[in-house]
């Protein structure tokens, strides 16, 4: 009997709207573009869009600040055109996901406009209010992910609101009920359009503690990062019990929740029959090269075996509860061939190691535009050619800490959203064929090389690769049902793991560094079948530089040289 619903047997393919393609011609990626790619999206086996959010906004994070949740924002498009993108989905075996941003509105939303109007107007308690300190300063020292004080004085009401990000992003207040009401009549809305599930927005921040109070500095700003005082808080179960309840139960979608700060064991507690979504995208496999702080200058070192033991540990914590989303990009981080590897790494072989581990590890793979590309990050000559909102936060962060401008600027090459935000690349004709129009961000200038068009010619391309894996994927059962045992847990170089479904197992060897491994285990050049690898051949109990193996065996195996 076949068990698994369909979105755990599907891939699932971010798009950001804004860079993905513009039929239009103004510079600016649209909703009828996205149609256009619809076969292209179909092609690498994806049967589930999830769209960044396309409502009116004022774009001040790129659409994160919602003016209008029920209609769509004129630069992208119109309802006809999402009605249109949803059908046109759907023929293709295709469900477009939307992205619900609840913790916060744009500050030019109606409804806080009404709450900033006037200190007694009805939906005043829509947002968080707060009186100065006696010394006229915030009401807490906590500072907004973005930089800068997480409150913004209100001149004509005399009080102070909150904001986890921009002053333009104000934050909702899910105490009040008639806030979560409508909330949720959004989300019914949406699906009443017929959209296959929800990707939900820094869920982590809706409930705020029952007491604001300032938190220890951590930085040179005299401030405390608002994620300390804000994230995961007692008590947001309970609501997020009430939104499933009232908008996903018993519906044939899928939810998965942005969830920075929820560690692998917290998460059965959240995902699966008993938790509040269907899945839970959490980073603790992605921050791993800053500190705490979340500040950009303050990098720290990591290892492989670090990398390992996160995902190893999400796998573990998804075995009973919830089902795991793999995703190594999103428009958030920058390229995973960046983040994962050493400068001089050859970039397509890197590519192919990510994408190795992101469609065999046992969950959901979740792909960024651009990703199955192996699309790089950019660098820029200066902090004035960035768009991201949060580059610019960081950036006068680091100049507050007192690094350069030089420094601060490398800082930005390494964190900054907009590597991800660079426009998409579909051919090697100018601007990428991304618009005919002045593209809103820069291009990476090496689309070129790095392009759609001339992948799909290219047998041993990485576009081609992530066809070949997702075919796997369909065929082998044991990809998606195996369970999942890592082998090698000490090596700094190898990731290593077996599927494991009765006799049968798959086994994953992925080379991480640029040096040459022997490994061992030699029983597998016996029975072991090679599936898929990113070199051309796949000489016995050697490693190669980034190479990335795929082995079936079947009957006994013995694994040596290795605890299992
Ligand atoms: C999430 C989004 C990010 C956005 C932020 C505020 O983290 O992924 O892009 O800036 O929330 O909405």
């Amino acid at each position: 009997m076949d068990s698994l619903k369909w979105w755990q047997k599907t891939l699932v393919y971010q798009i950001y709207p804004k860079s993905f393609c513009d039929s239009s011609g103004d510079g600016i990626g649209d909703l009828n573009g996205i149609t256009e790619k619809l076969d292209y999206i179909r092609n690498l086996g994806v049967g589930a869009v999830w769209l960044t959010p396309v409502y009116v906004s004022p774009m001040v994070d790129n659409g994160y600040d919602i003016a209008d949740y029920k209609n769509i924002a004129p630069e992208y498009g119109t309802m006809a055109d999402m009605e249109n993108l949803i059908v046109e989905a759907k023929k293709r075996g295709i469900r477009i996901v939307m992205d619900l941003v609840f913790n916060h509105t744009s500050d030019q939303h109606s409804w806080f406009k009404e709450s900033r109007s006037d200190y007694k107007n009805s939906k005043r308690d829509w947002y968080i209010w707060r009186d100065a300190k006696p010394n006229g300063a915030a009401p807490t020292n906590w500072r907004g992910i973005f930089g800068g004080s997480a409150w913004t004085f209100d001149e004509a009401t005399g009080q102070y609101y909150l904001h986890t990000f921009a002053k333009e992003q104000p934050d909702l207040n899910w105490e009040n009920p008639e806030v979560r009401r409508v909330l949720y009549d959004i989300a019914n809305f949406w699906l009443d359009k017929g959209v296959g599930g929800f990707r939900i927005d820094a869920i982590t921040y809706i409930k705020k503690p029952v007491v604001l109070k300032d938190l220890p500095i951590d930085g040179p700003d005299g401030m405390s990062n608002v994620h300390m005082a804000t994230a995961n808080q007692p008590g947001i179960l309970k609501y997020l019990h009430e939104f499933k309840r009232e908008v996903f139960a018993g519906k044939d979608i899928f939810t998965v929740a942005e969830a920075n700060g929820v560690s692998a064991e917290e998460l059965p507690r959240w995902v699966g029959k008993n938790g509040a979504f269907d899945m839970l995208l959490e980073f603790n496999h992605m921050n791993l090269d800053m500190e705490k702080s979340s500040l950009w200058c303050r990098p720290v070192p990591w290892k492989l075996t670090q990398l390992k033991k996160a995902l190893s540990d999400s796998q573990k914590a998804t075995t009973e509860n919830g089902w795991y989303p793999a995703f190594f990009e999103n428009h958030d981080q920058p390229r995973s061939v960046n983040q994962f590897f050493p400068k001089n790494v050859d970039k397509k072989l890197a590519a192919k190691v990510m994408a190795t581990v992101l469609f065999t590890l046992k969950g959901t793979p979740f792909i960024y535009e651009g990703q199955e590309l192996g699309m790089t990050n950019t660098k820029w000559p200066s902090i004035e050619c960035y768009d991201d909102i949060a580059s610019k936060g960081q950036y006068a962060i680091a100049l507050q800490e007192g690094f350069s401008k030089q420094q601060a600027l490398e800082f930005v090459w390494k964190y900054s959203r907009d590597n991800a935000r660079t426009p998409m690349q579909w051919t090697s004709a100018k601007n990428a064929g991304f618009t005919s129009g002045k593209p809103w961000l820069s291009l990476n200038e090496n689309y070129n090389e790095v392009n759609a068009g001339w992948q799909m010619q290219d047998e041993d391309s990485v576009l081609r690769y992530y066809h070949r894996l997702a075919k796997l994927r369909q065929e082998y059962d044991i990809l998606l049902k195996g369970s999942y045992e890592e082998l090698l847990e000490a090596d700094e170089q190898i990731y290593a793991y077996m599927r494991v479904m009765k006799e049968k197992k798959v086994i994953v060897l992925c080379n991480f560094s640029g040096k040459e491994k022997e490994y061992s285990l030699p029983k597998l050049s016996g029975n072991g079948k090679l599936l898929l690898g990113n070199y051309a051949d796949a000489p016995d109990q050697i490693l190669r530089a980034y190479e990335a193996r795929v082995y079936l065996c079947e009957g006994r195996t013995t694994i040596e040289g290795c605890s299992k």
